[in-house]
């Protein structure tokens, strides 16, 4: 395509035009910042913060392929899926909202308040870990970054930044977890069905709250075969997955596509893409060499039965090959994994990517 140089403008205004006239859909593939909110598979230090938490990834030998090369809160051998998509998208990875503590003002490319361990429900994250930063809790703490905001950018600047952000939220595993825990308290209080439409309707009052704010771009992922990370895997004499976690894991995924459904057919200018971390995780084990991993049920970071006896903890051995390994640790999946996921969120198919996938969802 030619285009011809306005009064003489230079090509980086000449690319916004672009843009505005939707000639060109690619230049037009931008987004203002990206806010994460999610448990452990997003977080990128805020558990450092905190002081109870005994999910933390601040020691070896976590970030070993890091660029630093050290830790430094992710649960990764490396990047996690927040790098990855702060990277598509073409803006630094947004920084953990505790670090920011102490009257900073929060960068206008994002901010992420995911915290290991952290559930859509209140209670999960103190059930399984003693404390975590809810979802809940993140949204509390999202108010007050979009308050700076309005106070920053004046109310339509600040709306017209929200509206043009992505709000990436990763979180549902660890209520799953909590339920299917040995002597789970909410295991005795709730049918497994009431706990997954409670998980529902939790989240869908809690993206009804973010809307209210301003958020019109929803990245949302659902729960992966969590049945099969090495952890579940362990306790199964043959190594197969735990068939009743994952089997609740649908249910709940089926819940959360009909609600987002009905979410944006009722919220005007709502545009979401849907992950399906499910599905994407069954065809990577089923096809797992094309993908060039060898390795599909044991940890790389571990120690004991598929090295998840014992967690990524320094007194633990790690693999020489992460590459090939599709589990960094008893729960978390390696760098590879997340890389690979999220070239899946940014631009896959409609077969794991609905209605849009993230590149479509930042054109509309
Ligand atoms: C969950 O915690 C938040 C505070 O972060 C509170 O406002 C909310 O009412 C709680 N929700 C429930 C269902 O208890
Ligand atoms: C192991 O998993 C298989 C397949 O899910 C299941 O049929 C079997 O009962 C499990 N065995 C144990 C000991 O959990
Ligand atoms: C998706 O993006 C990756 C790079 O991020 C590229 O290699 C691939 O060709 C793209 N696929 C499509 C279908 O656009």
């Amino acid at each position: 395509m030619v285009v011809t140089p306005i009064n003489g403008r230079g090509p980086t205004t000449t690319a916004f035009l672009l843009c505005i006239l939707m000639l060109e859909n690619r230049v037009c593939a931008a987004a203002s910042a990206v806010y994460v909110m999610g448990d452990s598979l997003v977080d990128v230090g805020n558990n450092n913060y905190l002081p109870l938490s005994i999910i933390k990834a601040d020691f070896p030998h976590n970030g070993i392929d890091f660029p630093t090369g050290k830790p430094n809160g992710r649960f990764s051998n490396g990047q996690n899926a927040a790098d990855f998509l702060a990277k598509k998208i073409g803006l630094p990875t947004s920084p953990p909202y505790l670090s920011l503590i102490g009257g900073a003002t929060p960068p206008l490319s994002g901010v992420n308040f995911a915290s290991g361990g952290a559930g859509i429900l209140n209670e999960t994250g103190g059930l399984l870990f003693k404390e975590a930063i809810s979802l809940a809790q993140q949204l509390d703490y999202f108010t007050m970054v979009h308050d700076k905001l309005i106070l920053e950018l004046g109310p339509s600047g600040a709306q017209v930044h929200l509206s043009t952000s992505l709000f990436t939220i990763i979180i549902g595993s660890n209520d799953l977890f909590a339920y299917f825990n040995l002597g789970s308290i909410v295991a005795k209080q709730y049918t497994q069905q009431q706990y997954v439409d409670r998980m529902v309707s939790n989240f869908e009052g809690l993206l009804k709250t973010l809307y209210g704010l301003g958020a019109r771009k929803l990245v949302v992922t659902g729960v992966g075969a969590i049945g099969c990370c090495p952890i579940q895997r362990k306790v199964n004499r043959t190594g197969e997955c735990n068939v009743e976690i994952n089997y609740w894991a649908t249910k709940y995924n089926d819940g959360l596509k009909m609600m987002l459904q009905g979410l944006k057919s009722e919220s005007t200018g709502l545009n979401y893409a849907y992950f399906d971390t499910y599905g994407a995780m069954v065809n990577l084990f089923q096809n797992h060499e094309t993908y060039g991993f060898t390795e599909i049920k044991e940890a790389c970071c571990g120690r004991g039965n598929l090295n998840a006896d014992v967690a990524c903890i320094p007194l633990a051995t790690y693999c020489p090959n992460r590459r090939n390994h599709v589990f960094w640790d008893l729960y978390h999946p390696t760098e590879a994994v997340a890389s690979l996921f999220s070239d899946i969120l940014y631009n896959g198919t409609q077969e794991l990517m609905v209605p849009m996938n993230i590149e479509e969802l930042l054109r509309v």
